[in-house]
């Protein structure tokens, strides 16, 4: 076989293996590796040392690929490869890869339906932090118990970058503070997501402010407690980075987060970013 899969974790992360590079890039083996990603979340292939070339192959040949941040405008280094680093030189606004420090899905804010699918290659391992942490939130809703499945039938949220950068924001320099918190749409999902294949997740993470329809504290206590329930450490896993890692997952059944950093660990990913095909739907 061209390329195998080995797990990682019961419910989350399968390791991607080949015998020769070249069956990474394969038609046969984007479908593959596709199809592995939604079933298990996670896939991380151990220091494949992806030039940007290669990485906009794979990227390609699992679907539409789309450029996330060039549409909020908030920053210059929109080319085909986003840089994910601290350095202002490349990224004049690092407040903004601040707020990756808590749970998260990518692009909740933003009026398209969410991007299937993150790919990040390690160019700079930082010594110290910098790992990134996923959690299945398929994993999360198959575990809660009965009653509180039924519990969240129904129930929306609203989710904002105001409200995942909340514990950040007295940090940002105030001459443009508002305009960071101000960055995407407030958006109002359901809290459950029924894709079209028919499997359950939940839409949870900091950018979750509150619960229409519940009074603030009691919405606010169960986001929290349905984001620590998602983030346990059966549902997720930790990658600590390693030079030329290539990590892609599914971003509509996962949060993400990096472990903080600092800026002079250097710490540099180059990421793309696969479209959605649906829209979060309960
Ligand atoms: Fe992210």
């Amino acid at each position: 076989m061209a390329i195998r899969f080995e797990d990682i974790k019961e419910f989350i992360g399968s390791r991607v293996l080949w015998d020769d590079r070249a069956d990474l890039f394969t038609a046969e083996a984007a479908k593959l590796i596709r199809a592995k990603v939604e079933e298990r979340t996670v896939l991380v292939f151990p220091q494949v040392n992806l030039t940007d070339a290669e990485q906009l192959t794979i990227t390609n040949a699992m679907g539409e690929k789309i450029r996330l941040t060039a549409r909020n405008n908030v920053q210059s280094n929109d080319g085909d490869v986003y840089q994910v680093t601290l350095d202002e030189k490349i990224n004049p606004q690092p407040e903004y890869v601040l707020g990756t420090f808590f749970w998260h899905m990518d692009g909740i804010t933003v009026d398209m339906p969410p991007p299937f699918a993150t790919l990040l290659s390690c160019r700079i391992a930082p010594d110290k932090g910098g790992e990134t942490e996923f959690a299945s939130t398929y994993a999360a809703y198959e575990g809660l118990p009965n009653e509180e499945k039924e519990a969240l039938e129904g129930l929306k949220a609203v989710h904002s970058v105001r409200a995942s950068l909340s514990p950040i924001a007295d940090a940002i320099p105030e001459k443009h503070r508002e305009r960071v918190l101000s960055i995407g749409l407030v958006k109002e999902h359901p809290l459950v997501w029924t894709h079209e294949s028919g499997r359950k997740s939940m839409v949870v993470g900091t950018t979750a402010d509150h619960i229409i329809g519940m009074n603030v504290p009691a919405g606010r206590a169960m986001l929290i407690r349905l984001q620590e329930w998602a983030a346990q450490p059966a549902f997720s896993l930790r990658h600590k980075w390693t030079q030329g890692d290539f990590v892609i997952w599914d971003n509509t059944g996962a949060m993400h987060r990096a472990i903080p950093y600092d800026k002079s660990t250097g710490r540099m990913m180059h990421r793309t970013s696969i479209a959605g095909t649906e829209a979060v739907a309960a």
